[in-house]
């Protein structure tokens, strides 16, 4: 089986075949979905929260992410892996944003990089493109500006929404083959995946969108308690894990585990 390549999302696009996309951090998983026929992966800087345990996407590294990349990476053979570049890797300069993306693409071996930000950015973009390297934008909630965007809340209602179809337009310009939408109105999502030719991959941005992305802990039911108004849980992996574990702590007490067929005469 052949990668996916960038190209191939724009020609989904055109036919108008709708494509899912989920994070992944590691080989197991990767494996899964590539399996299950997922055509893009991304490892997202959401390992920050999602692996590593920090409180928001702020703190991962590079030197954090890029082992992860190579993980998912080389657990997969048809999908096309994505890098997201994490905060304070790439918004100094487009030679910062390029350094930190040789990375992703030399070590990691990633198809592509993302990064969080609009028409500020479109030298950054320019200058990977030029390199070689496909970049995906990122505009709407951008996590790593939760800060300045006041915590997790929905961007581009009323006029705002100019502001991200401008961005996108820019992006575009600038050489990105694909952009996420995150927590957008979906009428605003529309009109951007109308008047965009790259393909949009929607969180939280409505069911008009070319491609819809979650996270895949999130998807799966690992991640438990309150969960945003766009994440739909497909199964419940945090019950059955904990249930496996109770039951292995169990039978180890209770002497009932290892059984004759588990150990070596
Ligand atoms: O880091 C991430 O998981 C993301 C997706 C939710 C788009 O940026
Ligand atoms: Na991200």
């Amino acid at each position: 089986r052949k990668r996916v390549r960038v190209h191939h999302l724009r020609q989904m696009k055109e036919r108008g075949e709708v494509w899912p996309m989920l994070t992944a951090y590691d080989m197991y998983v990767a494996k899964i979905f590539d399996d299950a026929g997922i055509p893009v992966m991304l490892v997202g800087d959401s390992a920050s929260n999602n692996v590593f345990g920090y409180e928001t996407s702020l703190p991962v590294t590079v030197e954090e992410l890029l082992p992860l990349v190579r993980a998912v990476t080389r657990a997969t053979s048809r999908a096309l892996i994505i890098a997201d570049l994490p905060f304070g890797s790439y918004q100094a300069s487009p030679e910062q944003a390029l350094a930190a993306s040789v990375r992703f693409m030399k070590e990691g071996r990633a198809h592509a990089v993302k990064l969080e930000g609009g028409r500020h950015y479109a030298e950054h973009v320019e200058a990977l493109v030029a390199a070689g390297i496909p970049v995906v934008g990122h505009l709407g909630f951008t996590p790593q500006s939760e800060h300045m965007l006041g915590g997790y809340r929905v961007q581009g209602r009323g006029d705002s929404g100019e502001e991200i179809l401008a961005d996108a337009l820019a992006l575009e310009r600038a050489g990105a083959c694909a952009v996420v939408l995150e927590m957008v109105p979906a009428s605003v999502a529309k009109r951007v995946t109308a008047e965009v030719r790259m393909p949009t991959i929607g969180i939280g941005a409505g069911p008009d969108c070319d491609a819809q992305v979650l996270v895949w802990q999130d998807m799966a039911g690992l991640r438990t308690g309150s969960l945003p108004r766009f994440v739909k849980q497909y199964a419940g992996l945090a019950e059955t894990l904990s249930d496996a574990t109770r039951r292995f702590a169990e039978d180890v007490r209770a002497g009932t585990f290892p059984g004759p067929e588990h150990c070596f005469e």
